[in-house]
Formats: C-alpha cells, structure tokens, sequence
C-alpha cells in the first residue's frame, strides 16, 4: 500500500515504514560517528525503547558503545489496511541493524506494567548470558490495567484552571486555552501511571532474579521546564507523578548503592516525541524554543542528549548532579539569556507573526518524522 500522513489532532494515525528505518539509520549513524565509549555498558535494559528518548539511548548503548540491548515497549503491529505504529517499525529497523552489525539484543512488545512482561524481559537478559549493568526506564504511556483496574494519565494543572497561550500546530492558530483543574483521582492515577511505582517494581524484579550487574546504572527522566509551563507541568499532574518518580529514585539508589551502582533522575530538553505533542501549550514553548536553540547553535535532538548523558554517566568524572541528585540535560534549554529570549517572543507571539517568531515549520517537520515522513530519499509514492 502506498502510506500518506493521516493526522488527528496530536496524533498520526499511519506510520510509514521505510521512512522510520530510515530515521532509526541516520540515527544509528550519529552513534557510531561518536564513536566507542570507553567503560559504557555491556547489557542495558530499556523500558520504553521504541521511540523518543528510550529509543535514542538503546541506539547510543548498543551502536555507540557496542552493548547488548532489551529494548521493551508497546507497540501495534500493522493489520490489514492499519499501518503499525512508528515504535513498530522503529524497532524492526533497529533489530535489523544490530543483527547486521552483530550486536546480541532481544525487543520485547508487552505491556511494561505486567509481572509476565518482566519475567519476558528478565529471561532475555539470562539468554543473553549476563547481568543489566544499565536500566533505562523511559515510558510515557497513557494507561495502566492491572487486574482489571484502568489508570488514565491526564496533563492538567492542580489546584486552579491554567490560563494560557496555544497553538494548533497545524494551521499555526495562536489561542488563548483554559484547562480546568485536575480531580483527586486524576492526580493519583497520573503519579499511578507516570511516577515511579513500576520503575521500582522493574528493579525489585531485576534484583530478585540476580540479573543487576555490580555497578548498575539507572536512569529515567522527568521534565521541569520555564515558569510559564510550570501550572500544566511541573506543578500540574505529570509533575506530581514525576515528584514520586524523584521519591523513588532515592528508593533506587538505596538499593543499587551496596553493589557499587546508582540511579539517577536525568532532566531532559523539551523535544518533539509523540509524548510531548500531547501536552497543551507545550508545542508552542518547543516552536519558540526550537528557533531561539538553533539560532545559538544549541539545538540537540533526542540522540544528541543520549549522547549527552552516556558521556556523563560514563565520563572520567562522577556525572554532575543538582541539589536533588538529578542530571540536568535541561541546562542548555535553561539558561539564562536563552529563556529570556523565549520569554520576549512569547509575549509577542500571534498567529500573524509565528512564523517568523517560532520554528514551527522545524515543529511539524520533527513530528512527521516521529512517523516516518519526510525523510530524504525515501519514496513515498511506492507500494510497501
Ligand atoms: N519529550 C520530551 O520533551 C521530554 C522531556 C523530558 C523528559 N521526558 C520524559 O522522557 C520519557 C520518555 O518520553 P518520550 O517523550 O521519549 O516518549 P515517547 O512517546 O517517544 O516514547 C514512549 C515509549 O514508552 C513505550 N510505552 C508506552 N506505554 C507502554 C507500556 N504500557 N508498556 C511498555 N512500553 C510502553 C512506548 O512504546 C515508547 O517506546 C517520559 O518519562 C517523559 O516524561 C520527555
């Protein structure tokens, strides 16, 4: 069938297939253009491997410093006239490519919320002959079912209604939106679904299988962002979910210490994935952002801050922390004259002037290549 963008909202609804192996290619070439990292992992376990940030460190582990790799995640596989999701392909393209390079792996479509997807995934690790020195925990997921109990994550402020400027990333309309305030309940099922409750279950799990390596590393990844998202982020229910994904990383250190590991919080940058297009207001801040980065030539994408944060979690210093023990690759996105500069264009920004104030043409660009379109020298005209 011949596969075209089919966009709904903040979603695409196709996924085109040699479009993904052709961005997982151009990534796999950043890695390896890196070259060898020296003391990099020598089995890592990511959990939410198939797209966005979790993606980005299994290719650095695997291409960048030649680790084996269990990538888990939760993807459809295409069925008839339905194309299967980008994480689908994403994952096929990449175990094609290790296979051909001969880097050991084993991908894992479950539900990372489930005992028997643990299990899976712990089985893969002994087959492979060794123990995780390396836990990613990179899941964005917008549910959890356990015993037939459904948890829905919501983005929505605490407290007040959040009052703010948007835009519809595809007609370029700039808004003024309002979003009421979150439930009790919808608080506690965002921090059920979004904290850290699964990512410490993944490494009892680990631990009692005696699967984790001396000297594990873990890390997963939170968001803090300027002021004027803090209402629908840090301070909204993803950023209550992401205070107990804080919580129990201390939890995870604890745990990993006595056998020489840690565990981290690493903040990243604001990127388009398909998690993040999700979030109101968000794309406007990252097509404000995008502009102001890449006129100061500090724009990274998610594979630049794998790399990022495989150089400090690997370098010959003990990687910087924070005051709260977090990894801050935010801290280009954060600095001073940066945010200012996003502040003023924030003020003025109308739907007249977004195209000169934002890069919101490098927005919809990022997120058609989320699915596998609009990458050079991929025929989107063939039959696949
Ligand atoms: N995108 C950003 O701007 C940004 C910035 C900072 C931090 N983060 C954080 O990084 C993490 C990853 O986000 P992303 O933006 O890369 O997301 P993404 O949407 O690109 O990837 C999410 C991954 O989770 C997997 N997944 C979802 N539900 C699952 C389930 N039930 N079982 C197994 N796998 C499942 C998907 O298959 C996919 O591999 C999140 O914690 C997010 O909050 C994102």
């Amino acid at each position: 069938m011949v596969i075209k963008p089919r966009i709904r909202g903040f979603i695409c609804t196709t996924a085109h297939p040699a479009g993904c192996a052709e961005r997982v290619r151009l990534d796999v070439e950043t890695a390896e253009s890196a070259g060898g990292i020296r003391g990099g992992p020598g089995l890592a376990l990511v959990i939410g491997a198939s797209s966005g940030y979790g993606l980005a460190c299994r290719i650095q582990a695997a291409f960048a410093c030649g680790a084996k790799t269990v990538g888990v995640s939760f993807e459809r596989a295409p069925l008839g006239d339905r194309t299967g999701t980008a994480g689908f392909y994403n994952t096929a393209a990449f175990d094609r490519m290790s296979k051909g390079r001969g880097i050991a792996g084993a991908s894992i479509n479950g539900d990372a919320f489930l005992p028997e997807t643990k299990a899976q995934a712990i089985q893969a690790v002994k087959s492979l002959g060794g123990k995780v020195d390396l836990v990613i925990y990179s899941l964005a997921a917008p549910r959890r079912t356990e015993n037939g109990v459904t948890w829905n994550s919501v983005i929505k402020p605490v407290g007040s209604p959040f009052r703010g400027k948007s835009v519809d990333v595809q007609t370029g309309q700039v808004s003024e939106v309002e979003i009421a305030p979150a439930t009790q309940s919808e608080i506690d099922a965002t921090v059920k679904v979004m904290g850290g409750e699964d990512w410490l279950a993944w490494i009892r799990a680990l631990d009692e299988e005696d699967v984790l390596a001396e000297n594990c590393v873990s890390a997963a990844f939170s968001y803090i962002g300027p002021e004027k998202t803090h209402a629908i982020y840090k301070n909204g229910t993803i950023g209550k979910a992401k205070e107990h994904l804080q919580n129990c990383a201390r939890e995870i250190n604890a745990l990993l210490t006595p056998m020489g590991g840690r565990a981290f919080v690493s903040v990243n940058k604001a990127l388009v994935t398909q998690a993040s297009s999700a979030i109101p207001v968000v794309p406007l801040y990252i097509s404000l952002l995008y502009r102001v980065m890449k006129d100061a030539g500090l724009h990274e994408d998610c594979q630049a801050q794998a790399a990022r944060l495989f150089g400090l979690l690997y370098g010959d210093r003990a990687a910087p922390t924070d005051a709260q023990g977090r990894i801050r690759l935010d801290d280009w996105e954060m600095r001073q004259d940066i945010q200012a500069e996003v502040e003023r264009r924030w003020q003025a920004v109308t739907s007249e002037n977004i195209a000169r104030l934002a890069d919101l043409q490098g927005y919809r660009d990022d997120f058609l290549r989320l699915f596998g379109f609009g990458l050079d020298g991929v025929d989107y005209d063939a039959d696949v």
